[in-house]
């Protein structure tokens, strides 16, 4: 296929992706001069415009400059790296954590890193496509366990027992990325321990969000995985990903993690905010994640009281199901034409035949807005034949 078929037949199936610059990225923005409300970001907790972040990027950019300017191992490894590790280690309770160029690039160094010369890797099939990425380049044999599904990972741990000399390696999403839905960690972390089994959660959307003072999903199970991974360019307001785990296995990191050591190291700004988002949590005690979970319930409530079909209660993230990729991006279009920006989610990011409205609720919203969007998504899916 020519560059322009491969395009067409993009366009022809509905899966055709471009991008649409934005004045602004706020629950509530002004576009020409009207107010749109943003229901697709993933600053749950509205920190990306807080104060406290704001004068601890500009401190940071200011004292340091805009780059880190070299490899973590090179010269890239300021204070400020080190600061933000060691305070988000003992936030999470870990021994160490690692700072990453991007949540994405964490999932990438740390999965190869963790598995090494010979592994098998077994994962939730929703699982998050960096992890799938970061196992791919492992290059290492694996399997996928039906989502959500600890008995289908405890019958393929069974069927494929421990080879000599190889490590084994769950790895989950806490909260998925598209269905905002929870993984049982209890039992997947069961699982993995009976068959001595490495486990990797990514806790991208919870921590911040969810479990006491708002330290993830694992927290909130009285679970300790071998490693967490977290974007933070959600809850955490900024940008960037990490890494927390134990000290040898961090070690293991630094020397194996081919996006670590061959990256420029996150640029201070986006350090200082972290350190910045990190006390947040800490000083109010998880109460900003209680407010975005109670704002995402009510929201949950009132699309289910419209009509439509919603799965249990678990985040923010809230899967309105359309099925048709061409109706997905119909309904998106219709609900731009309402002022309220909600993206439609496609495959591959969705498997086939589920495409969907991925609606996000952040401390942003007032409950007025939650009235609006209902409205707003009722009237569409009204027009649209989706509901009665
Ligand atoms: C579960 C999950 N992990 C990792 C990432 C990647 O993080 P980042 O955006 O920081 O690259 C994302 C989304 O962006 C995600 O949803």
């Amino acid at each position: 296929m020519t560059p322009h078929e491969a395009l067409d037949d993009l366009t022809r199936r509905g899966l055709l992706r471009s991008l649409k610059p934005l004045p602004d990225n706020r629950g509530r923005l002004v576009v020409a001069g009207e107010t749109w409300l943003n229901f697709c970001s993933n600053d749950y907790l509205d920190l990306g415009h807080d104060p406290a972040l704001v004068a601890a990027s500009v401190r940071a950019v200011e004292d340091l400059g805009c780059s880190a300017a070299g490899s973590r191992l090179v010269s890239g490894h300021l204070d400020l790296h080190a600061e933000f590790e060691a305070k988000a280690a003992a936030f999470l309770g870990f021994e160490a954590a690692l700072l990453f160029g991007s949540g994405f690039l964490a999932n990438l160094g740390a999965v190869p890193a963790l598995a090494g010369e010979k592994a098998t890797i077994f994962c939730d099939r929703l699982n998050h496509a960096s992890l799938i990425d970061g196992i791919r380049m492992s290059g290492m044999k694996w399997h996928r366990y039906r989502h959500n599904d600890p008995a289908h990972l405890d019958e393929l741990l069974t069927k494929h027992p421990a080879e000599a000399g190889e490590t084994r390696l769950v790895i989950t999403d806490s909260i998925f990325s598209m269905d905002g839905d929870a993984a049982p960690l209890a039992a997947v972390a069961e699982a993995a321990r009976r068959h001595g089994a490495l486990l990797l959660v990514d806790e991208s959307h919870a921590i911040g969000v969810m479990g006491p003072s708002s330290k993830g999903l694992c927290a909130a199970f009285g679970l300790k995985p071998d490693a967490i991974t977290c974007g933070m360019g959600k809850a955490f307001g900024g940008y960037g990903g990490f890494v927390a785990t134990s000290a040898t296995l961090a070690a293991l990191i630094v020397n194996r993690a081919r996006s670590f050591i061959y990256s420029t190291g996150l640029p201070p700004a986006c350090v200082g905010a972290g350190i910045a988002a990190l006390d947040r949590f800490a000083e109010t005690r998880g109460a900003l994640g209680d407010e975005a979970m109670a704002l995402a319930k009510r929201m949950h409530g009132l699309l289910a009281e419209a009509g439509f079909e919603m799965p249990p209660f678990a985040s923010p993230i809230l899967p309105v199901m359309v099925g048709d990729n061409h109706l997905a991006q119909e309904f998106a279009a219709r609900l731009a034409a309402r002022r309220i920006l909600c993206s439609a989610i496609r495959p591959p990011t969705v498997p086939p035949g589920t495409a969907r409205l991925r609606l996000t609720v952040t401390r942003a919203h007032t409950g007025a807005d939650l009235i609006a969007a209902r409205d707003a998504f009722a009237a569409v899916a009204r027009e649209l034949g989706l509901l009665p």
